[in-house]
């Protein structure tokens, strides 16, 4: 069956995906567990900031590899051949998710460096405060059979005041008005997942997020006339993302407001 766009499933991702038709969706971006939690977060004295502690972000490391190899399959069956896929991950995670996409032998386009100038401090004063995320950009195919994926070189460069666009990005971590309808301890900034929609997707396309919690992709797909289909098993977060749904204007960013490109 096609699943129903504009639309969240509530559930497990790998079980729900199984029973969708192959090639039924355009691009996948997605944001999966991390593996970083611990079952005890750490605090400090000098503010209310804990480290995750988020159950369901604890796996052992072979768990995680066979639940990435799960997903990631079901990833590349459902979403078309080209299709651009962008999955998000910080150092506890990413270098797994990409063994599995070499494992795969997917075409990475680019690795993406998210770096965050508002990032928490490091609690332990033992290393250097971690303040980037890495974001790796693929083509749903091979290395040899990559070709004629959608990537948006005009609006880029727009974007970047009209030179080239590197793969290293500052974007603030969300503020409190990103969080207006409920907190998520992983909630991406809307302007992240803007310009990865800009550049990579077509206004109509459908987008996937099987790890939504709670809702930017669907957020900002809805804004920029996308179609999207979202995906989490946790009823709380999938609350927050309708509320967003509802409530959360995203409009194209002052670069763009009076371009004659196609968007
Ligand atoms: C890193 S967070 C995504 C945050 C999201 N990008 C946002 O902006 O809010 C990962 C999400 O995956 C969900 N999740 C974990 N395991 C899942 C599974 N097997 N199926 C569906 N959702 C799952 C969690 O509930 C969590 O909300």
């Amino acid at each position: 069956m096609k699943p129903e766009l504009n639309k969240i499933y509530e559930g497990d991702c790998i079980e729900i995906m199984r029973q969708w038709d192959d090639d039924c969706i355009d691009h996948c971006i997605t944001d999966p567990p991390y593996n970083m939690s611990k079952r005890k977060g750490l605090g400090w004295a000098f503010s209310n900031h804990i480290t995750m502690e988020e159950k369901w972000d604890v796996f052992s490391r072979e768990d995680y590899l066979d639940f990435t190899r799960e997903w990631l399959n079901e990833v590349c069956r459902v979403v078309k051949p080209n299709g651009n896929i962008f999955i998000f991950g910080s150092f506890h995670n990413i270098y797994d998710i990409g063994f599995i996409i070499n494992e795969k032998d997917l075409k990475i386009i680019n690795s993406i460096v998210w770096f965050k100038p508002n990032a928490q401090p490091n609690i332990t004063c033992r290393m250097l405060t971690e303040s980037t995320e890495y974001i790796i950009w693929a083509c749903n195919a091979t290395k040899a059979k990559a070709k004629g994926w959608t990537f948006n070189y005009d609006i880029s460069k727009e974007l970047n005041t009209n030179k080239q666009m590197r793969n290293v990005w500052e974007i603030p971590y969300p503020s409190q008005k990103e969080r207006t309808y409920g907190k998520h301890p992983s909630q991406k900034p809307i302007d992240l997942i803007r310009r990865i929609i800009l550049i990579a997707t077509n206004k109509s396309d459908s987008i996937l997020d099987c790890f939504s919690g709670s809702g930017t992709t669907g957020v900002v797909a809805q804004g920029l006339k996308r179609d999207w289909v979202m995906i989490d098993n946790n009823p709380e977060y999938n609350k927050i993302a309708k509320n967003r749904l509802k409530n959360v204007q995203v409009t194209l960013p002052k670069s763009l407001v009076q371009t004659t490109l196609k968007i």
